[in-house]
């Protein structure tokens, strides 16, 4: 329910990422209003409401039977996404998908339909695309920084997590980070949506997918040994309508590097984490004349100028905070909703993203070089970024 210009979210799955959302709740106060949270693990829910004192729903059928509830945060693991996200949506709610908005494209799509049909809205994550850094380089794209935009390339390689003591890596409430989930969906489908929204948002749809993906330890040491090991690398390259190409590699083996760089005729555009909406965006110019030359070979891309961001951050990010605002997607929606606008992050964008991402996971269920079916209407910058 919207009262005034709060519209009240439940949350369904309160695990590692929940408590990143609850910690970014204070942003919102105004306008997003949380009815409660609900986990299908009983010892789960009983850990995040001791931390956070939120109302614990006794099931799922009764945040679908509280009319206090609007919209639906699916932040269950994704494998569970489709079938609370359709329950959601039979029961009238609008939803907030954390990604992948569904395992295939083709499931995605029927989620979409669904929500058509009943006459509500269905965003999905990430939201790094709304975030300052994000803006700030599309901002500067626009404005034609960097001239003609022609390639973009983005690693989002995280190290070989496998090896990592990620077993104690503990939310605020107490959750151990899913290691043996992420390990199985893939650390494409948990990553790729990063630089995917971002590019889509730049360079419209994506047309056509040429991609490689490979396990390359299917014994992430693990007990019991996983049973159905993702890929653990992929590089794929994308065209994108408006004739940009871009190279996206994911990797849980190569060490952690999250570079992504918009390189155009007279300039390219550098951000060292898309997931963090404080990352700066540096410009620089291709290397002309000798000395400018030997400077970019040296420097690894030569010197830069950090461009001012489109706002100021309204929030710190890091030391056990997030870098992001979980909670600016949902905002987003709720806002669209309200404004009867479509939502920068809308079913049609996160269908689209999803089925890029599937071609790049799984190169082998479609035709080389895939094209790329689905389509979103273009996306408006955000109102302090134009
Ligand atoms: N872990 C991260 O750092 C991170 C960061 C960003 C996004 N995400 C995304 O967030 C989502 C959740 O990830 P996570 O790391 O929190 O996973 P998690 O496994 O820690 O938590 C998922 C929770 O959902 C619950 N759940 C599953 N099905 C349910 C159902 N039908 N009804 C109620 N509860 C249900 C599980 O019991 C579990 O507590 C994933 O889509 C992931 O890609 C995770």
């Amino acid at each position: 329910m919207t009262v005034g210009q709060t519209t009240g979210i439940a949350i369904i799955g309160c695990g590692y990422v929940a408590d990143s959302y609850r910690q970014c709740l204070s942003l919102h106060d105004r306008t997003l209003r949380l009815t409660g949270a609900y986990d299908r693990d009983a010892q789960r829910l009983a850990a995040y409401k001791a931390t956070w004192g939120d109302h614990a729903y006794a099931s799922l059928d009764a945040v679908l039977a509280d009319p206090a509830c609007s919209i639906v945060l699916n932040l269950t693991d994704p494998e569970s996404h489709a079938a609370v996200t359709e329950a959601a949506i039979a029961a009238g709610k609008h939803v907030y998908s954390e990604k992948p908005l569904a395992m295939t494209a083709t499931e995605a799509s029927a989620l979409r339909d669904r929500a058509r049909a009943a006459g509500v809205r269905l965003a999905s994550a990430p939201c790094n695309l709304l975030g300052e850094s994000l803006q700030t380089a599309w901002a500067a794209v626009r404005a034609g920084a960097i001239g003609k935009a022609l390639l973009a390339y983005a690693e989002l390689d995280d190290g070989m997590i496998h090896r990592t003591h990620y077993g104690d890596w503990l939310s605020r409430s107490g959750k151990p980070w899913p290691g043996r989930g992420e390990f199985e969906t893939g650390c494409t489908y948990e990553h790729a949506g990063y630089a995917l929204t971002i590019f889509g948002a730049m360079f419209g749809a994506a047309t056509r997918v040429t991609s490689f993906a490979a396990l390359l330890v299917p014994d992430k040491q693990t007990t019991p040994p996983l049973a159905h090991p993702a890929p653990d690398f992929s590089v794929g390259c994308i065209e994108y309508e408006n004739g940009v190409v871009a190279r996206l590699t994911n990797s849980i083996v190569a060490p952690y590097d999250h570079r992504m760089r918009i390189i155009g005729e007279t300039g390219t555009l550098e951000i060292r984490e898309p997931w963090d909406y404080a990352s700066p965006v540096i410009l620089r110019r291709p290397g002309e004349g000798r000395i400018a030359r030997l400077i970019e070979r040296r420097l690894g891309g030569g010197l830069g100028k950090r461009l001012p961001m489109a706002r100021k951050v309204p929030f710190k990010g890091g030391r056990g905070k997030p870098t992001m605002d979980f909670l600016r997607g949902p905002a987003e929606l709720a806002a669209a909703i309200r404004d009867g606008r479509p939502s920068r992050l809308d079913e049609d964008f996160a269908v689209h993203i999803t089925e890029v991402t599937e071609m790049l996971q799984y190169p082998e269920r479609f035709d080389r070089p895939a094209r790329v079916q689905s389509r979103f209407a273009s996306i408006e910058p955000m109102e302090w970024a134009r």
